[in-house]
């Protein structure tokens, strides 16, 4: 009998969808399933008023825990495989995510584990990836693969639909525009991801399971995205650093400057990312070998 469980913590319910499509099929006669949401204490509101929105920025960036609800936690109980399905909040782990590996119980349980790292994203999720990989590796995890689940439609677009889903409610697809986060097509066909995991877990040898993944497209790095999340979340720190000055996490003394990021990074998105995305085209195209050798590295645990 081979034991998975899956961690998660997902607002709109996306990241429950794809474990959903990918691990359906698991449950049976030789493998027992279980499921652990993350809880905080208060959860974020969802949809997500504005300046809420915004004001998560800092805690996200940094790297500062909220408190959690985790009295239902078993550090002791023993799996073959856990996965940690998560999403990334400005280019960072979502605090609820952080938080949680922050724990004590969680650097006690993840100790020796195959984990296996799922994500449910906009497009932008290499940097916070390293984040994982660091905890995992501190922790003395084995991080035996990696899928990534993206909005594959345009970036410009995919902003605005995110924008009216988080702060809505509405996924969509309305009038022109399609539906925001990663669309049910994606979500379906993340079942075949399953084939190669299973086949990992019952022969209990994870050696080739990320590239049997890589086979399947399981995770897709754009190049000069990539490359503009890099610089991008040099200036979140910036922001960041700027914003604790005045106060923590919903203290009206930030929000000044809380909206200062908000029209930065609006203006950021439609103005500079254009013309830095042109920029690293050129660049792929001139550099092909050192491209690649970046994409590699992103596409490996
Ligand atoms: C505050 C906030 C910031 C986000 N920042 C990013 C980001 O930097 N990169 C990205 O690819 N997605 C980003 N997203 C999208 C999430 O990763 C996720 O796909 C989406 O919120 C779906 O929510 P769920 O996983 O909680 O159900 C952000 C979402 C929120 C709420």
């Amino acid at each position: 009998m081979k034991k998975i469980l899956i961690i998660y913590y997902s607002q709109t319910g996306q990241l429950k969808q794809i474990t959903d499509s990918i691990f359906e099929n698991f449950q049976g006669e030789s493998i027992e399933l279980d499921y652990y949401e993350i809880k905080p204490l208060r959860d974020f509101p969802f949809p997500w008023p504005s300046d809420e929105f915004f004001d998560t920025m800092p805690e996200s960036v940094k790297g500062i825990p909220m408190k959690l609800f985790l009295d239902d936690f078993n550090p002791e109980k023993d799996y073959d495989l856990v996965v940690i399905a998560y999403q990334v909040w400005y280019l960072s782990l979502s605090i609820p995510v952080n938080s949680f590996l922050l724990s004590e119980k969680a650097r006690k349980f993840l100790k020796g584990k195959n984990v296996l790292t799922i994500l449910g994203v906009r497009n932008m999720w290499v940097y916070a990836h390293e984040t994982m990989k660091s905890y995992l590796k501190e922790y003395g995890a084995n991080h035996i693969g990696n899928i990534v689940l993206i909005d594959k439609t345009n970036n410009l677009v995919s902003v605005a639909t995110i924008i009216k889903w988080l702060m809505y409610g509405k996924k969509g697809p309305y009038r022109l525009l399609p539906e925001a986060g990663v669309s049910k097509k994606d979500i379906q066909e993340s079942s075949k991801l399953a084939n190669p995991i299973k086949s990992a877990l019952t022969s209990d040898n994870y050696t080739n399971l990320q590239n049997d993944l890589l086979k399947l497209n399981a995770v897709p790095v754009c190049y000069h995205v990539m490359k503009i999340e890099k610089n991008a979340l040099r200036i979140f720190h910036k922001f960041a650093s700027g914003i604790l000055k005045k106060g923590q996490a919903g203290d009206k003394k930030r929000i000044f400057r809380v909206r200062f990021f908000k029209y930065y990074l609006l203006l950021a998105i439609y103005l500079l990312f254009p013309i830095a995305s042109l920029v690293f085209m050129i660049k792929k195209a001139l550099f092909p070998k050192t491209a690649k050798k970046d994409i590699n590295y992103f596409q490996g645990v």
